[in-house]
């Protein structure tokens, strides 16, 4: 029996039962339960096969609650509140002393953000303790944009996904820090840099550090198919060089047609970002299930959102 269900009142039940609920937002399905259980928080690390030290965003019902979770609020960040929020910005703030340092990893800061989803929107109005939700994927494998990659991955594992459709975004949310009262883009995302500095000016990127990463989204290797996935900026010289095998492409607008190509996604004919953005992780898994000898994914154009499309590809392609 499928464990979809668009059933708001049986999530309610399970998640103040301690179980987990994978829950809709825009960008991915978040693998959800409540912050202030043990248990739950616990499963949460267990069934991700997600290291202890990697810490989980914190999930709220408005920018109103961002109070209750942090102690301190510098200007940019109120403003990026103000700005995105319900939206796919995630704010890396000074924690509160009711926050568990199982959801910090110990961490002396918390990450939290207003999911723009209106089924979990409705869902967190309704309960009485915020959600941690990490993408609703193994460790390291393609995050899920639709209910059944999150079937697929977790039927045997939890109860539940709260069916809110495909992902509108796509990608996950932009995760921004503040190193003295300045904001760091930790994670590109979602919201493309060039909307973020139109709000609160200049913003610097440090999502590279590869030992002790702040956030594992920096980690080199994740967002990761099974099979081999190569990234290229020269199409005709990759499908060339490996013509005598089974070749997957992922293209950006369709303009290549070639006989060694066994299956093709195109993410969009119109060249749109967002609408590449919304389609990435769904291609990749398609083109991980056609059993294929190689993925051959095209470089996006390097501004806006095709930025956070190629950090993710280049991440899912590293050996
Ligand atoms: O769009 C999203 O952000 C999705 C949806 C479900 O909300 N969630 C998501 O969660 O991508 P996850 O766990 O896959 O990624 C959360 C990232 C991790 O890279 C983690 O290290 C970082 O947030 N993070 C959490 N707390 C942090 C902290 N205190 N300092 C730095 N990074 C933190
Ligand atoms: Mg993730």
């Amino acid at each position: 029996m499928s464990i979809i269900s668009k059933d708001i009142s049986k999530a309610i039940e399970l998640l103040n039962n301690d179980e987990l609920v994978a829950i809709p937002t825009e960008t991915v399905y978040g693998l959800a339960g409540n912050i202030f259980s043990e248990n739950a928080v616990k499963s949460i690390f267990k069934t991700k096969k997600r290291p202890s030290f990697n810490p989980l965003i914190v999930h709220i019902a408005s920018k109103n609650r961002l109070s209750n979770i942090v102690s301190y609020i510098p200007i940019k960040a109120q403003l990026l509140a103000d700005a995105f929020w319900p939206g796919p910005i995630t704010l890396v703030l000074p924690k509160k002393e009711i926050i568990p340092d199982l959801i910090t990893s110990g961490k002396p800061t918390v990450a939290v953000r207003v999911p723009n989803h209106p089924i979990t929107l409705q869902l967190l109005n309704q309960l009485e303790f915020p959600l941690a939700a990490p993408s609703a994927n193994p460790f390291s494998n393609i995050s899920p944009t639709k209910p059944e990659h999150v079937e697929n991955y977790f039927k045997h594992d939890i109860k539940m996904v709260l069916d809110g459709g495909p992902c509108k975004r796509g990608i996950e949310s932009t995760i921004i820090g503040f190193e003295k009262d300045e904001p760091i883009i930790y994670r590109l995302g979602s919201t493309p840099i060039e909307e973020i500095e139109r709000v609160i000016g200049k913003i610097l990127i440090k999502n590279k550090e590869e030992i002790s990463p702040k956030a594992p989204g920096m980690l080199e290797r994740h967002y990761a198919p099974k099979t081999k996935t190569i990234l290229t900026d020269d199409l005709t010289k990759s499908i060339k060089f490996h013509s005598d095998k089974r070749i997957g492409l992922l293209i950006f607008n369709d303009i290549l047609n070639d006989d060694n190509i066994q299956f093709k996604v195109v993410l969009s004919e119109a060249s749109n970002l967002y609408e590449a953005a919304s389609k990435l992780y769904d291609a990749l898994h398609q083109l991980d299930e056609q059993e294929l000898d190689i993925i051959i994914a095209e470089k996006l154009p390097n501004y806006g959102l095709g930025k956070s499309i190629n950090d993710r590809l280049s991440r899912a392609t590293k050996c």
